[in-house]
């Protein structure tokens, strides 16, 4: 009998940012965005070995639209998952995340994270989380309860 712990049988497969970043492109025609026009496509590697998607989804009240990226965190989040390890994000022009996202993104997870920013021909830059959100509030600035 194989050893589970070094079996390819057992072993979960990694998820690439390729993977991931499929995994955002197969959601970007649900973005519902008629007020921008500006679709976006989010997937998350969460930390159960899942991968979230998540869309944008607007709003006639403006400001209530959520991004792809949060949308993909709160399912990552709502189905149990607290911390993610990777996210993708895909654009037509590979624009780089809001500054609420990058916040949520340092709730669940670490400075070094990376974060896949794309275009819809696959052209991605791979950026840590710190360098998107430097000298960023986190819990630890909070006073121990
Ligand atoms: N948007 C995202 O989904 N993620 C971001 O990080 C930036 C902006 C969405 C919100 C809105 O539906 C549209 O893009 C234009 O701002």
């Amino acid at each position: 009998m194989s050893n589970p712990a070094t079996s390819s049988e057992t072993a979960t497969p990694a998820v690439t940012p390729e993977d991931l970043l499929a995994a955002a492109r197969t959601v970007y025609s649900n973005a519902y965005a008629p007020y921008s026009q500006y679709s976006v496509a989010a997937a998350v590697l969460a930390d159960n070995g899942k991968v979230y998607t998540g869309c944008n989804v607007e709003n006639a009240v403006y400001p209530l639209t959520i991004c792809a990226e949060r949308a993909a965190i709160f399912g990552a989040v709502s189905d149990g998952a607290r911390r993610i390890s990777a996210v993708a994000v895909v654009t037509a022009n590979a624009g780089a995340p809001c500054g609420s996202c990058r916040q949520v993104m340092r709730e669940f997870g670490d400075d070094e994270m990376p974060v896949y920013v794309a275009d819809l021909t696959g052209n991605a830059t791979r950026y840590t989380l710190t360098e998107l959100l430097p000298q960023s509030f986190s819990v630890d600035d909070l006073p121990e309860k």
